[in-house]
């Protein structure tokens, strides 16, 4: 444990450009749910399409509202981890462009000043309407449903990517640069199922770039990484900022 700990540390600190993309798995040990694997993952409990699709909210505004006012809730009592301390503690050290699926802000609250948060912010709401543009920090988890204060056309909805809904294109074009450029990937707590955040390991791969993924289970991309540490994320950067200090 000691001797991959050093071996880790090392490479964070030799690397030229490290690019870090993690996934639901790095919140994990601040008690908020994965959306796969154990029974208490969010799919194995509600269905994704009803919940996060427009076509769900189209069919029941109401049932995703208060689905998203809830997790703002689960969000909002729990705190980051010692994984995202030692990332943010991490970029102060060397070059790092950190990329995250997840929607919960931990990373930004445990002091991550670049965060490329390629499915948007569970704390912020939108207008429906894509023309209308409005948007708002979500503050009050019990606020009900409401329609846009500014075009009173749609209501107001969760600023995050539902499945069949396109990333922004600059939050794919920054993470594609940043891995292109990078000369060691990290992949953290995701199952790489869901692109195109799943295809950017493969990017930094052509580009010659080590690849590490910190998993305590496999995953889509195990079979392809160089170097696989099946611990749990907080375990890990436990040791590693003891190292640190
Ligand atoms: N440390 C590291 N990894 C962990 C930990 C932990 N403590 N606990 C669980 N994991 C791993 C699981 O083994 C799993 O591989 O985290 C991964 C979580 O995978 P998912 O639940 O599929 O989450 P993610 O990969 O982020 O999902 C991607 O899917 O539903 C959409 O938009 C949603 O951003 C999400 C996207």
């Amino acid at each position: 444990q000691e001797k991959m700990l050093m071996n880790l540390y090392d490479t964070f600190m030799t690397a030229k450009r490290l690019v870090v993309m993690t996934g639901a798995g790095v919140s994990a040990e601040s008690g908020i749910a994965t959306f796969r694997g154990d029974q208490d993952s969010y799919w194995s409990r509600f269905d994704p399409y009803q919940l996060a699709s427009a076509e769900g909210f189209i069919e029941a505004p109401q049932r995703v509202w208060d689905w998203y006012q809830w997790r703002r809730s689960q969000v909002g009592a729990a705190q980051p981890n010692a994984a995202h301390y030692g990332l943010a503690e991490l970029a102060q050290s060397v070059p790092l462009f950190l990329i995250t699926q997840n929607v919960d802000g931990l990373h930004h609250r445990a002091g991550s000043q670049q965060v490329c948060e390629l499915h948007g912010r569970l704390m912020m709401n939108r207008c429906f309407n894509p023309s209308c543009g409005y948007r708002e920090d979500a503050i009050d988890f019990s606020a009900p449903l409401i329609t846009c204060p500014r075009c009173q056309s749609a209501y107001l909805r969760p600023d995050v990517v539902w499945f069949g809904e396109s990333l922004s294109a600059s939050s794919i074009q920054q993470s594609e640069a940043a891995t292109t450029e990078c000369d060691v990937f990290v992949s953290i707590g995701t199952s790489a199922q869901v692109y195109p955040a799943a295809g950017f390991a493969q990017i930094a791969a052509a580009s010659g770039a080590q690849l590490i993924e910190i998993n305590p289970e496999a995953t889509a991309l195990t079979s392809q990484v160089d170097w696989v540490i099946a611990e749990p994320a907080g375990k890990v950067f436990e040791g590693l900022r003891s190292l640190l200090k």
